[in-house]
């Protein structure tokens, strides 16, 4: 492809060439709701420290919540969660109300996941229309259920 016919909407399609699983952060909101947002930019960073990383978009409405919290956990959603990835990557409701979950100690964890990992915040990047968060795993735990895959903009199982 020619430089000249490298545009965004280009730019966005081999992005979305690429595969990855599918994240649900959850986190205790000001007024004490757990709400979770669906986010596939999940990445594992350092054993020694152990860190972890996600970017958020900087329009999302639940923005200056996230950026405000210290603590959050990483769910990773498993191949038959995908209207839990549906129903948080909505606008105007990111509440788990709907989605089985329970609570350890202070982290939401959405039930029938593959795994999750607690986390608190270590720093922030800003980085174009997202910021980059890089947290320390604070607390993990997984089981053997297959993972959800999101590639070409489409849910997929293995
Ligand atoms: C598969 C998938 C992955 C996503 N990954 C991210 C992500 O990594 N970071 C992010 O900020 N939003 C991500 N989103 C978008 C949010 O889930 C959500 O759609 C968006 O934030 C909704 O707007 P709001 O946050 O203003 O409510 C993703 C959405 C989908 C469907």
């Amino acid at each position: 492809m020619k430089s000249s016919q490298k545009n965004s909407e280009s730019l966005r399609k081999i992005f979305a060439r690429f595969a990855t699983g599918v994240t649900a952060i959850t986190f205790s909101s000001k007024n004490n709701k757990f709400l979770g947002i669906t986010v596939n930019s999940y990445t594992s960073v350092s054993l020694e420290p152990p860190l972890v990383l996600w970017c958020l978009d900087k329009d999302s409405e639940l923005y200056d919540e996230l950026m405000d919290k210290e603590n959050y956990v990483i769910n990773f959603l498993s191949e038959n969660q995908r209207s839990i990835a549906i129903h948080l990557a909505k606008k105007n409701d990111h509440s788990l109300d709907k989605v089985k979950h329970r609570i350890e100690g202070s982290n939401c964890v959405i039930e029938g996941v593959v795994g999750w990992i607690s986390c608190s915040k270590v720093e922030t990047f800003d980085a174009g229309d997202h910021d980059i968060i890089l947290g320390k795993v604070i607390d993990f735990n997984y089981n053997q259920r297959n993972p959800l895959i999101f590639w070409d903009s489409k849910y997929k199982a293995l």
